[in-house]
């Protein structure tokens, strides 16, 4: 990525997604919450961690429910928004690549549409399973790789019809910078085999794989998210960690 360095941007950026999320992101609201919420199941008592916690969204929901949450997440400025907002998470600033907790003292650990922002995926799941307990699971929301194949989005007819959303360079992997909504930082592709591998190779198991549709209510209430029928942006997946 040149000079540039991808947390700098996100330092630069923490503002503007703070003040995304307060504003109220109906694809995490309407869509990926229910899923998420769902897939990580009864968390009261469980010892969680929120991997790229950004400003505590879900690491509140979770603690809400009842487990005992640390976020982490290296940028200063959202884990400064974090901690004021407070409620019980506690929060600390790292990279996913080097997570200052103790081998296998998670019950779950999850990570919401972060990989596709983590430099180091790889020694990034491979720290995830390390601080889970033999049968602790690890639950993933991300952008699906056949939408970060290319950033450009859809294709749009003339009359502002979605035509298709273009797929290219699939299995190189890249970083892009992108900007958006006052934010400007990198996310980064990688083919579903590569992150796959990944997993596999930290001693996960996969549960489950699910590719959220939005309900007819939620395109009621947020009509953009019917692409989602047929360009499903997110993937809900649930690992476990071997005994
Ligand atoms: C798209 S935001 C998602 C934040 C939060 N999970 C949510 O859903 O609201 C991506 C987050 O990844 C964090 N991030 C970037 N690089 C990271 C890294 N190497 N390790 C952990 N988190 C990272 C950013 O600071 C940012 O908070």
């Amino acid at each position: 990525m040149g000079a540039v360095k991808p947390q700098d941007l996100w330092e630069d950026s923490a503002d503007a997604w703070a003040a995304f999320v307060e504003e109220g992101d109906k694809n995490r609201d309407l869509l990926l919450d229910p899923v998420m919420l769902r897939v990580c199941g009864d968390v009261h008592g469980a010892r969680v961690a929120d991997i790229g916690c950004g400003e505590g969204r879900f690491a509140r929901m979770l603690a809400k429910r009842g487990a005992s949450v640390i976020g982490i997440d290296p940028t200063r400025g959202l884990i400064r928004v974090a901690s004021r907002k407070a409620g019980s998470p506690r929060y600390v600033l790292a990279r996913a690549e080097e997570i200052p907790l103790v081998s296998g003292e998670t019950d779950l650990v999850v990570t919401y549409v972060t990989l596709v922002d983590i430099e180091g995926y790889r020694e990034a799941i491979a720290e995830m399973a390390r601080i889970l307990r033999p049968q602790g699971r690890l639950v993933v929301a991300n952008l699906n790789p056949f939408v970060t194949a290319r950033m450009t989005g859809w294709h749009k007819g003339t009359n502002g019809e979605y035509l298709h959303y273009p797929v290219d360079d699939y299995l190189e992997e890249r970083g892009e910078r992108i900007a958006w909504r006052g934010l400007d930082i990198v996310n980064y592709h990688r083919p579903l085999s590569a992150y796959f591998e990944a997993f596999l190779g930290a001693g996960m198991i996969l549960r489950r794989f699910e590719e959220p549709a939005p309900s007819r209510q939620a395109i009621r209430a947020a009509p953009g998210l019917a692409q989602n029928l047929r360009v499903p942006f997110f993937y809900v997946a649930e690992w476990q960690k071997g005994a």
